[in-house]
């Protein structure tokens, strides 16, 4: 369904966002701004503003950012057609009906008709689950002590042993063979002609933050090959950036979340009331995740099956969550295999217990280790300490560091001054260790960025003042333009602003921020706008600063211009260009 911009528009204006954001965020007034504890990341001191001039929120912590849309949309994990619908109503502004016709469904964009797919696809299943021939999966399901509250929160389905039911139910809904092929639930062949991928299976949706449905797992009934068939990669399906159950986890409010490795898993502990579970969809865990984890926690706690791959799996999982900035510990589950077990031999007061007791992840990866060498055994012994010492190396911070020496000191005896020589040996010798390679290398691509870097941060420094003062449109007329800015987001931002400000000579930020679609794009065009300046500077620090501010945009761009022309009446209009940016001087003084 789309809404008219006009109205779209209309309901934006008639919620206030320092109202909105109020009923959720305690905040307080700081000069221009509002100032609270941002709800998006862990955080003591307020680093999140909403701005009631420019109606739009930044964190300067974590860098989530956008207008009163994106703030529902990001609070309440909704979609915008469901924010639009929530700020209408509290407006009191009424909406059009939706339109649920034919030519509606054909209208809306392949995304928009694969989640349509999908969601009737797990409706289908929620359905069949229920009837009299889902019998045999709903008892596999209460034997595995799921209550139909739990069964009907996951939304879990059967997939019955027809094999094309759910091809000729979507077909009679009108859908193509195309875009039911796009969807991954039906497969078609030479031979056979159309089947489905699923069937005489239990049914896992699997939902995307927005508790939308992207995908299935499907779990075969006894035994069989293979015990869970995914949904494959599809334009929705992505198993790189998306967690099971994160849908729930996210709104869970723990300060810590869970991530174990099945579904099962996920279902059994927010059944015993651990609703900050998460897991990976069936593939190793990936940078992708942590970064989506870091947005909603500080601290994960690794539940992963105790057998050798559960450990294999979490000994690769940790170094990718230190990477992403997230505290790890392990929970030792142990004698049980993995927390649906765990769950049904001792209960969520024990497991609880473990949850307090889990230990610091660096103290399991040495426990792994060590148990790779026999201690009684001087050479060996002499090995495993050489180890831990190369491993201490992680901790870069020489108190923090010498902190890990002495823990494991008083674990393994090995004399803190022994092991800190052992370990400063190796500091200065190992330059050459796969991670200290990768962060020299880090180090210099780092360096590479700073120019385009710094030019960005100029950049934002020239929007956000150009809104805040919109009488330097007139003052860089003629000598910045849209084209002047670096990369295409940058460009489509300054085009819109110079735009409102030429046909309304008034900016509305907060507009601008409704033409980008995903939340990735909003939090950065409403970083843009959302640079800080120094309050306090005189007229002429102003001007001075704003001269070498559009000094050095435009510096860069007649550089980088230069450096790709061919015709020479173009190189020779940037070399006059050039040359009068020299006797550049804007001035501030005159009104
Ligand atoms: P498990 O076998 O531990 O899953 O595999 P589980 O959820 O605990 O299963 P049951 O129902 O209690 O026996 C862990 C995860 O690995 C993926 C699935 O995502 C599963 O949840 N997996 C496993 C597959 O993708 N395919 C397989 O054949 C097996
Ligand atoms: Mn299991």
């Amino acid at each position: 369904m789309y809404y008219p911009e006009d109205l779209v528009e209309e309901i934006r204006q008639r919620n206030d966002i320092v109202d909105v954001i109020s009923e959720h965020v305690k905040l307080k007034r700081s000069g221009n701004n509002h100032m609270g504890l941002c709800p998006f990341h862990n955080e003591k001191s307020p680093s999140f503003s909403v701005s009631g001039q420019k109606q739009m929120y930044h964190c300067f912590g974590c860098g989530v950012g956008g207008n009163v849309f994106t703030f529902v949309m990001e609070y309440e994990n909704y979609s915008f057609v469901e924010a639009l619908k929530y700020l209408a109503e509290r407006a009191g502004i009424p909406l059009p009906e939706e339109e649920q016709n034919e030519e509606a469904k054909r209208k809306a964009d392949l995304k928009t008709q694969l989640l349509e797919i999908n969601r009737q696809a797990a409706k289908y299943f929620f359905y069949q689950l229920k009837s009299e021939r889902g019998k045999i999966a709903y008892e596999y399901l209460t034997n595995r002590k799921l209550t139909d509250e739990t069964i009907k929160m996951f939304g879990l389905g059967y997939s019955n042993k027809y094999s094309d039911d759910l091809y000729q139910y979507l077909k009679q809904m009108g859908y193509s063979d195309e875009i039911l092929r796009q969807s991954g639930l039906v497969t078609f062949d030479e031979k056979k002609g159309a089947y489905d991928k699923f069937w005489n299976r239990v049914m896992y949706p699997i939902m995307d933050g927005n508790n939308r449905v992207i995908g299935f797992g499907g779990r075969v009934l006894g035994q069989g090959e293979p015990k869970y068939l995914n949904s494959p990669e599809t334009l929705l399906f992505d198993k790189s950036r998306n967690l099971y159950g994160l849908n729930i986890a996210k709104t869970a409010r723990k300060h810590n979340m869970l991530i174990c490795e099945g579904y099962m898993d996920v279902i059994a502990l927010h059944q015993a009331g651990f609703t900050n579970a998460v897991a990976s969809l069936g593939t190793a865990f990936t940078g992708l995740q942590a970064n989506l984890l870091k947005r909603y926690t500080d601290e994960v706690l690794l539940t992963y099956d105790s057998d050798g791959a559960g450990v294999k799996a979490a000994l690769r999982a940790i170094p990718i969550m230190k990477e992403a900035g997230l505290r790890t510990k392990v929970i030792n589950m142990r004698p049980y295999k993995d927390p649906d077990e765990f769950m049904k031999a001792l209960g969520a007061e024990e497991f609880q217990k473990r949850i307090d007791e889990a230990q610091n992840s660096f103290y399991f990866e040495i426990e792994v280790l060590q148990k790779e060498y026999d201690l009684n055994d001087p050479e060996q012994k002499t090995k495993f300490f050489n180890e831990v010492a190369k491993k201490l190396l992680v901790f870069t911070e020489e108190i923090e560091r010498n902190n890990y020496i002495e823990a494991i000191d008083r674990i393994y005896h090995m004399g803190f001054d022994n092991l800190r020589k052992l370990v400063n040996h190796y500091a200065a010798t190992m330059v050459t260790t796969p991670t200290m390679i990768k962060k020299v290398q880090e180090r210099s691509n780092n360096k590479r960025v700073t120019a385009q870097d710094s030019m960005r941060q100029a950049s934002k420094l020239l929007l956000t003042w150009l809104i805040e003062d919109t009488r330097l449109f007139s003052k860089i007329k003629g000598i910045i333009s849209e084209e002047d800015f670096d990369g295409e987001l940058y460009q489509k931002v300054a085009g819109m602003l110079f735009q409102q400000y030429k046909e309304q000579g008034q900016v509305i930020p907060a507009k601008i921020i409704n033409q980008f679609e995903s939340k990735e794009e909003q939090n950065e065009v409403a970083s843009l706008f959302s640079t800080t300046f120094q309050e306090e500077m005189s007229i002429m620090e102003k001007e001075k600063a704003l001269n070498d501010l559009i000094y050095r945009i435009k510096k860069y761009s007649l550089d980088n211009r230069s450096r790709n022309v061919t015709d020479i009446a173009q190189m020779q209009s940037i070399i006059k260009a050039q040359a009068d940016l020299q006797k550049l001087h804007i001035s501030l003084a005159d009104g």
